[in-house]
């Protein structure tokens, strides 16, 4: 038998309602945050990944999809959603647009060539959102408030903010020269990974899961050491608006992400419940002044952050929440002998009218038709025979009441309208 990809999951049953209705809520909150929905393909020339993302981080020197196309050209699945949207604001020259800050979120599939686990796949969904063209520290407490905000609608209460900067440019680089003046007398202690990110990116060190718990790593030193008074200030501001928002948060000094494209602000969210697993980063994010330029647009700032949608998924059956609340049918339709056709179009009428119906398409016995009504958790249940169809009167019975009533079928809408309102209130 064929069988899917490793790493790659199918979406059905109670997994599927429960991830349509975090959709509904993504965008509903995305309505009230005022941000523009965005889709970028889900592949893309290479060279933005390299450029972009960055040639040392792990999704690209390990963990991209590349493939060669029909026309000779290098593409790459995309690994994550910031590089495309970053290439897409400049192709589309947005930047160029009186909307400013241009605020952008979007939802869909990335791919990386990772070791399955659980909480990690090759096939996962992100819903982000990416912002550009203000430095202004309010706007990373904005970014930081919309996972914390979602989270928080849909009940989670495990979760704890990590926040950190690594500083502009200056910062950064007087950072990294303290980092490799110290870690050049111990790289025999590190990891062959480490060794290779001393040459190329020193700072992923102190990210590295391997060496984490090691002497070296806890006397590394600190970046807020080496900040110059402009990152010292913006890191205070986007502190004091978190404090503002009502947001907690915890400053580690060790959180650097593994992707290239930061400045200043960087920042996860975790699943802090015990016995959560390994893969507990919900979701992470930052600040990125330097990327629209470094892939070929004018000097833009941004920020942005995603989340992984498997690990949220998780994170709410952890915590016993049930997002489904509208599990059901509004009316269920047994067509009996000679009815079949007139029950079809009521069916499609009832639908046009904004009802969820189903209908019987197997031809059950009646018993086992209330049974299919039930497991559907059909709110009436329409019966129509030929004696219906002749004197268009319909019978209706209350699923939950099994009370019957007569209706004729000019009336069912109102019928429905007003009796399912009632049920509603019932069910309050
Ligand atoms: P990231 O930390 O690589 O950042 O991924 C964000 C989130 O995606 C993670 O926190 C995790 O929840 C989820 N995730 C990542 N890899 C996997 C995987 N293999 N399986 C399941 N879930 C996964 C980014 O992607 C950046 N683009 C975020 C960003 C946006 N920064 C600025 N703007």
């Amino acid at each position: 038998m064929i069988q899917k990809a490793k790493g790659t999951y199918d979406v059905y049953g109670e997994y599927g309602k429960k991830i349509k209705e975090l959709e509904k809520l993504m965008n509903s909150l995305m309505e009230k945050y005022n941000y523009e929905y965005i889709r970028t393909p889900h592949f893309e020339s290479s060279e933005l990944y390299h450029r972009g993302v960055g040639e040392t981080t792990d999704i690209v020197s390990k963990e991209t999809y590349d493939f060669i196309d029909r026309g000779e050209r290098n593409m790459t699945l995309r690994p994550e959603g910031t590089a495309g949207v970053v290439r897409s604001y400049i192709e589309n020259k947005m930047y160029g647009d009186a909307i400013n800050p241009r605020k952008l979120w979007y939802y869909g599939p990335m791919y990386r060539y990772e070791r399955p686990q659980s909480g990690r796949f090759r096939e996962f969904y992100q819903f982000g959102v990416e912002v550009f063209g203000t430095e202004n520290p309010m706007m990373d407490a904005e970014v930081i408030s919309i996972p914390v905000n979602f989270y928080k609608i849909l009940g989670l209460k495990g979760i704890k903010v990590n926040i950190n900067t690594l500083g502009d440019k200056e910062s950064r680089d007087a950072y990294r020269k303290a980092l490799l003046e110290y870690f050049k007398p111990h790289l025999d202690d590190l990891c062959e990974d480490c060794k290779s990110r001393y040459e190329k990116n020193p700072l992923r060190i102190l990210d590295c899961k391997v060496d984490s718990n090691k002497e070296i790593m806890k006397n590394a030193p600190k970046i807020i050491d080496y900040l110059n008074d402009k990152s010292k200030e913006h890191f205070e501001s986007v502190k004091k608006y978190l404090t503002i928002l009502g947001i907690e948060y915890e400053v580690n000094p060790n959180l650097v992400r593994g992707l290239d494209y930061y400045t200043h602000t960087v920042f996860e969210v975790e699943a802090s419940v015990e016995g959560f697993g390994s893969q507990n980063v919900l979701c992470g994010g930052g600040r990125y002044d330097h990327l629209v330029e470094q892939v070929g647009g004018p000097s833009t700032p941004g920020v942005g952050f995603a989340m992984g949608m498997e690990r949220l998924m998780t994170a709410l059956d952890f915590e016993g929440i049930n997002l489904v609340e509208h599990d059901h049918t509004d009316c269920y339709i047994i067509p009996m002998e000679g009815a079949v056709d007139y029950s079809f179009a009521l069916l499609q009428d009832l639908r046009l009218n904004g009802f969820s119906v189903d209908i019987d398409y197997m031809n059950r016995k009646i018993q086992n038709n209330f049974k299919n009504a039930d497991r559907l958790k059909a709110k009436f249940v329409i019966i129509i025979g030929e004696d219906e169809v002749k004197n268009n009167i319909l019978t209706v019975k209350d699923n939950h009441t099994k009370e019957e009533y007569k209706v004729e079928v000019l009336d069912i809408i109102d019928f429905l309208d007003e009796h399912l309102e009632e049920c509603d209130c019932h069910e309050e």
